[in-house]
């Protein structure tokens, strides 16, 4: 898997029971402090094996740092995507640096997954109510931070989230049986659900009152915090999401706000819900009913 359907990696079978997933993913900083930068980033790679249901074992090194970087910022960096690692029982086991203008790091991960267990966007089926398991909003908080309008308590929520592993979640989706799902990440919510939705080829309802977000987000997309990346989604994605009336462009654009490290969106079959709350409960992890796949075609926000 990986050349033809847009899966977040690329799986290898080995055996009738086993195989290898691979992903790779690195990007520049969205946060100031180098430490957590590094954690964030290693949990962003590691994610695309979570969403599909993966167990990552092994990982590489992805940097790019500027010459003048002082030594302490660049082994902060590379401290923080260890213990993230460590964090998540991945061994990091080399690398590879370049010289780059602009400081990128991340991950080449791998990770042992059963194919006849794998979580895909086409996945999902009618009737399947859509789980999320972490707040959106951090690409408007990140620009906040960039701009220098950030709360400080706003930017510890936004780093607690993004560097938080999507692995609990994935653990309890394979243990559901959940077989419809991806991470939300650069495309934002309403760009994933689209990919989901077409894959599946049919149509996700969204309540927008029941979408979780960071404390800060509203606010900073009241104040025209979006990134450009907010804007290439709404112009990619626009036409495969219908939004009820009273939404105004503000939330809008909140559902197209790229995220960096964001949640898994599962589909829950009807059947197991009750389960999967209760299981989720158990094990501490933030899962919010957003909606729900139906017949048709397409996004509906209301
Ligand atoms: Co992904
Ligand atoms: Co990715």
């Amino acid at each position: 898997m990986g050349l033809t359907d847009p899966d977040d990696a690329a799986v290898w079978r080995l055996s009738e029971s086993r195989a290898l997933v691979v992903t790779t993913d690195f990007f520049t900083p969205v946060v100031d402090t180098p430490f957590e930068y590094g954690a964030i980033a290693a949990a962003n790679s590691l994610s695309d094996v979570y969403a599909m249901g993966g167990d990552p074992f092994l990982a590489l090194n992805i940097a790019a740092l500027p010459d003048h970087l002082p030594i302490e910022i660049s082994s902060e960096i590379l401290r923080g995507g260890a213990e993230k690692a460590r964090e998540a029982g991945v061994v990091i086991a080399g690398g590879h640096t370049v010289k780059d203008k602009e400081p990128k790091y991340g991950l080449v991960a791998i990770g042992f997954i059963n194919p006849q267990k794998i979580i895909r966007k086409k996945g999902l089926v009618v009737g399947d109510v859509l789980i999320l398991t972490k707040p959106l909003g951090v690409g408007v908080t990140t620009t906040a931070i960039k701009q220098e309008k950030a709360r400080a308590d706003h930017v510890q929520e936004a780093v607690d989230w993004m560097s938080s592993l999507n692995r609990t979640a994935s653990q309890l989706a394979l243990e559901i049986g959940v077989r419809g799902g991806t991470d939300i990440t650069g495309f934002g919510l309403a760009g994933h659900a689209a990919e989901m939705a077409l894959a599946a080829n049919l149509s996700l309802h969204i309540k927008f009152d029941n979408l979780p977000f960071l404390q800060g987000a509203k606010g900073y997309a009241k104040l025209g915090c979006f990134p450009g990346g907010a804007f290439d989604n709404q112009k990619f994605y626009a036409a495969y999401v219908r939004f009820a009336s009273h939404l105004d462009e503000s939330d809008r654009m909140l559902c197209f706000d790229p995220q960096t490290s964001g949640g898994l969106l599962l589909g829950v079959p009807q059947e197991s819900l009750t389960v999967f709350q209760k299981r989720a409960e158990e094990i501490h992890l933030p899962a919010w009913i957003i909606g729900e796949a139906g017949d048709g075609q397409g996004i509906i926000i209301e």
